[in-house]
């Protein structure tokens, strides 16, 4: 078992709370990320979860039969349930909760890894991540992002508009290409010149809050860039009426049209 107390500053905490990201050099322990790289590995060379909808390309239309562009996979402690156990976990879920202003036991947690290829990677374009959920509900919740790579602007590392989580609502988005059976998606309402970028040696981390608008280039270095996000979320507050996001119902529709019979994640 490793292990490594990270606490924040106030500075830092006042920095999330004003520009709605934050990066730290470090979240977990040296000798975990090689542990972590190994699980990551395995799960992306057995397609895991692929079946039931947990492991797909972001970039590319589902069912593509061409090498993966921005690979995910969902729910990674499903299938290793150690991962609940490591010091990145922990240190996450702790920082999560100090960031969001919530108890470490209201908070609910999930997990997605994404890799972006060597000299493949797409682009991941702009979009909020509050636009891929319930739209019944007002989500509390943030990304924690460790990288188990060197990530740099070049390799895509994480880029972020300050202040875009206070917008009132989420902002209109689309699916990339304008390709419903592509489950990522991007919006139109941003201005990439205020962008700032995040780069981060191995075991380094950013955090954002579920409406900051962020994007990653594609990777143009001869190295995988493979990423690890902890989803942190406090109590949700439902909306009185549902909030606007046809692209939730374009992409469901585009399944059963072309038959394909997944869960939407
Ligand atoms: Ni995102």
């Amino acid at each position: 078992m490793h292990s490594l107390n990270v606490t924040l500053t106030r500075n830092q905490i006042a920095d999330f709370v004003n520009l709605g990201f934050l990066a730290i050099d470090r979240i977990t322990a040296n000798d975990e990320i090689g542990q972590l790289r190994e699980i990551f590995d395995r799960l992306f060379d057995a397609r895991t979860g692929e079946s039931r909808g947990l492991f797909y390309d972001l970039a590319a239309p589902r069912g593509h039969a061409g090498r993966n562009l921005l690979p995910q996979v969902l729910g990674p402690d499903l299938h290793v349930p150690e991962l609940r156990e490591s010091t990145y976990y922990r240190n996450a879920r702790a920082l999560g909760a100090t960031l969001l202003g919530v108890p470490e036991d209201e908070l609910t947690i999930g997990g997605h890894m994404i890799m972006k290829p060597a000299r493949y990677g797409a682009e991941t374009p702009w979009h909020q991540d509050e636009a891929y959920w319930d739209p019944n509900v007002v989500m509390n919740s943030l990304s924690v992002w460790l990288s188990l790579d060197e990530a740099t602007v070049e390799s895509g590392c994480m880029q972020f508009i300050p202040g875009s989580h206070q917008s009132e609502d989420v902002h209109e988005h689309r699916h990339i290409d304008d390709d419903p059976l592509i489950h990522g998606l991007v919006t139109d309402h941003v201005d990439p010149t205020h962008a700032v970028s995040c780069p981060l040696s191995p075991g380094g981390a950013t955090f954002h809050h579920s409406r900051t608008l962020h994007h990653t280039g594609a990777n143009r270095t001869p190295a995988v860039r493979r990423a690890y996000i902890l989803v942190c979320s406090g109590p949700a507050d439902e909306r009185d009426t549902p909030a606007h996001r046809p692209w939730q119902q374009d992409e469901r529709n585009a399944l059963a049209r072309a038959g394909i019979d997944v869960q939407v994640f």
